[in-house]
């Protein structure tokens, strides 16, 4: 029982703890804005004293080369340098720009993805974990080894929504889902910014839809569907602080993306109050000439930089025809002091004029350091995807006494990565191999390759088969290497590449059961592999330490707990595909001809979004909302028991969805609006809640005007998106 003076006392505490809170975060607030004062003074002062051509270095990024480009640096010629990863160059590139007239440092990027000696999972299985803590602390360990090699900026996250396996990019991105999607770009734009590079948002925008699902090809994404599908990403990047945002190659609407004011001025800077810089993609100004909306490279630069962007990446459009296009007025001299302005202010607020160069020495003591790669075993852990489990033949169990592992990817040392810049040897990786024998104890474990790691050629076909026949159970590692996924492999079949299909089907003849466990970059279809295998894992390439993830899982020691962020279809004639679709007048009922059906192939995905299986199984119960009704800036919680029912420990993503039945226009039939991932242990009960924005629940106009209906929303609760348990929110006008 507390007595009155204790509650008083308590009372008082908590407001002087309040005050606290708001009187530092006013003060913060106040230095803040003296700092950005004296940042854009220093800014006056330097462009005071720039010439023509000492502005438009600012401008310019150079790539790495051969030789490194000391002397355009002493000629105060380069804002910014790419692929750089020695140290020692890096140092050598700072010192000539040191030894230039007004001594600006360049800001040197470097496309620090997923890794860069530590190298953590593709950003596409990262999502699966739908864990954003350790999203953020992936990219922030990412974010601190680029920074002890000397990297101030990073050309990621990439964070263009895609609905295209065929794609080959999908592997860079977080899935289909806007909500997801934008909670994932925040999560990793903090995780890069507070290991101190800039990041950079990208692609702006709509690159994750090009027609076809062939790389770098147009996009066109109607208004309603580019505000709720495509920017929410890019938005939340925006609030989380993206220093930079990167430009896309393809042509929305009609229009490159590089050479777009509407773009990059009207939406990026003017709606979203965007004050950092643009970079364009590579070469992408030049590219505009190929576009056809330039006659040549001077028109190029001159319509990229008055679109906004700030600085040329590699193509050096601008260092060539800027300054004689300034020279001639058909560029104002205020735009191109604006785009110096931005990439000096982020510069300044990076603080690289101050920035001790790196001692290399000490970069490799950084590097792959026991706390990354056990942050790259946990989140390895949590983004392979358990998508089949027939008679729970997983995890692998006592009475297997013998087992076939086949595919030379269970014997690789390195695990693939997108992108790898940095060519920095990877040999510490365990193989599929090690880490099975490791733990197979009693069991014979036998090895042959089957195919070739790219999975085009057999290789000891034979000796994998009689392995096979031998064996209680096969262990197949296939999936996509080698030129077979990432920035321009894009496909029209998704099958497993090469042979691998016809090896499956022998393997799969042999009578043993297989688990196939799938390194790809994208979802394929799976259609004929999940009718006769006995289980598969979806383990996108899961990084340095993915190989003994994969193992702990097969064996075990760790439940699987992830879920798809991308529909996995049955065929290919299926794409673009997402959960969100609108529904139709012509529902499928009975499938018959005149419903929205296909003829030859089912409608449904064969995995759905958010999807996943586990070791264990999760019962939900007893949903409930704080409110039934509520106001436009209300937020409700949105409550549901979740017990684990199983017999083994493990974590479960809870899914929330809403739909709205009706509004002024179609609304989809389920749109993803909160989740949360618990750990469970057997028997356990978690009452978890979800908060639910009455305002994250509108859409937009065709004009790009965001509204709340009013109306009565149905909420869904549970682990997939069949979640069942449901209840209904009034939001009232
Ligand atoms: C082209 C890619 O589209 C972009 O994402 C990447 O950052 C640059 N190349 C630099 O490597």
């Amino acid at each position: 029982m507390f007595t009155m003076k204790t509650r008083r006392l308590r009372a008082a505490l908590s407001a002087l703890i309040l005050c606290a809170a708001s009187c530092l975060a006013a003060g913060f607030a106040a230095a803040q804005m003296r700092d950005d004062r004296a940042i854009e003074r220093r800014i006056d002062a330097l462009l005071a004293r720039m010439t023509v051509e000492e502005k438009v270095g600012q401008l310019n990024l150079v790539g790495r080369q051969d030789e490194l480009p000391l002397a355009l640096l002493r000629a105060g010629k380069v804002g910014g340098a790419m692929n750089y990863i020695d140290p020692r160059e890096i140092a050598a590139v700072r010192k000539a720009a040191r030894e230039s007239r007004l001594k600006i440092p360049p800001i040197m990027g470097l496309d620090a993805v997923h890794g860069i000696a530590t190298y953590f999972p593709l950003p596409l299985g990262q999502a699966a974990s739908w864990n954003l803590p350790l999203i953020e602390e992936a990219s922030n360990w990412v974010g601190r080894e680029a920074a002890a090699m000397g990297i101030d900026w990073t050309f990621a996250p990439m964070v263009d929504v895609t609905r295209d396996p065929r794609w080959g990019r999908t592997l860079e991105g977080a899935g289909e889902d806007p909500f997801l999607g934008a909670r994932i770009a925040e999560a990793r734009v903090r995780g890069y910014q507070t290991a101190g590079l800039a990041a950079s948002v990208k692609h702006f925008v709509g690159y994750g839809a090009p027609e076809g699902g062939r790389d770098y090809n147009s996009a066109w994404i109607p208004t309603e569907q580019l505000f709720d599908i495509y920017l929410p990403p890019f938005e939340a990047a925006l609030k989380a602080g993206s220093m930079t945002v990167m430009a896309a190659f393809h042509a929305l609407n009609g229009m490159p993306a590089t050479g777009s004011r509407a773009l990059l001025t009207d939406l990026l800077r003017k709606r979203y109050g965007f004050r950092g810089f643009v970079v364009s993609d590579f070469d992408s100004i030049g590219e505009l000439t190929l576009h056809g909306i330039a006659k040549d490279r001077a028109e190029a630069a001159r319509k990229a930089l008055l679109a906004g962007v700030d600085m040329d990446m590699f193509g050096g459009a601008y260092m060539e025809t800027l300054p004689g296009e300034v020279r001639a007025g058909r560029i104002p001299t205020r735009v191109l002091d604006e785009a110096v302005r931005r990439i000096l202010r982020v510069k300044l607020k990076l603080g690289l004029f101050e920035k001790p160069d790196v001692d290399p020495k000490k970069t490799e003591a950084a590097l792959r350091t026991p706390a990354a790669r056990d942050a790259a075993r946990r989140m390895a852990r949590e983004s392979i995807i358990l998508l089949k489990n027939a008679g729970d033949i997983l995890p692998v169990g006592a009475g297997v006494k013998s087992i076939a592992v086949i595919g030379a990817l269970a014997r690789h040392e390195e695990d693939r990565v997108w992108t790898d810049p940095a060519g920095i040897p990877r040999k510490e990786t365990q193989t599929l191999l090690a880490a099975i024998e490791e733990r197979a104890k009693g069991a014979v474990v036998r090895y042959a390759k089957g195919v070739d790691a790219c999975g085009v050629r057999y290789e000891e076909r034979e000796s994998a088969l009689e392995i096979a026949r031998q064996s209680d159970l096969v262990i197949a590692m296939l999936g996509e290497d080698c030129e077979w996924m990432g920035e321009g492999a894009s496909r029209t079949t998704l099958d497993l590449p090469g042979v691998q299909p016809d090896l499956l089907r022998d393997l799969v003849a042999t009578g043993k059961p297989v688990a196939l466990v799938l390194a790809t970059g994208r979802p394929l279809v799976l259609t004929w592999a999940n009718a006769h295998v006995a289980a598969i894992l979806q383990t996108f390439h899961a990084g340095t330490e993915g190989r003994t993830a994969i193992a702990e899982i097969l064996f075990g020691e760790v439940s699987p707990s992830a879920k798809t962020t991308m529909s996995f279809p049955r065929s290919v004639g299926q794409l673009p595909l997402s959960y969100d679709v609108l529904p139709t007048g012509r529902p499928q009922k009975i499938r018959q001809r005149y419903e929205s059906i296909y003829l030859d192939e089912a409608n449904e995905p064969l995995f759905p979004f958010g999807f996943g299986l586990s070791f264990t199984r999760f019962a939900y119960a007893n949903l409930s909302l704080s409110q039934s009704r509520a106001g436009r800036a209300d937020t409700v919680s949105v409550s549901v028991d979740v017990k684990n029912i199983g017999e083994r420990a493990g974590q479960e993503i809870v899914e929330l969805y809403v739909r709205q039945p009706v509004a002024s226009r179609s609304r989809p039939i389920r749109q993803l609006k909160g989740f949360a991932k618990v750990s469970l242990a057997p028997g356990e009960t978690r009452r978890v809640s979800i908060p639910l924005p009455a305002a994250s629940l509108g859409f937009h106009d065709e004009t790009g005007r965001y509204a709340v209906e009013p109306g009565r929303f149905d909420i869904y609760v549970g682990g997939s998106l069949a979640a069942d348990l449901t209840a209904a929110l009034e939001v009232s006008p």
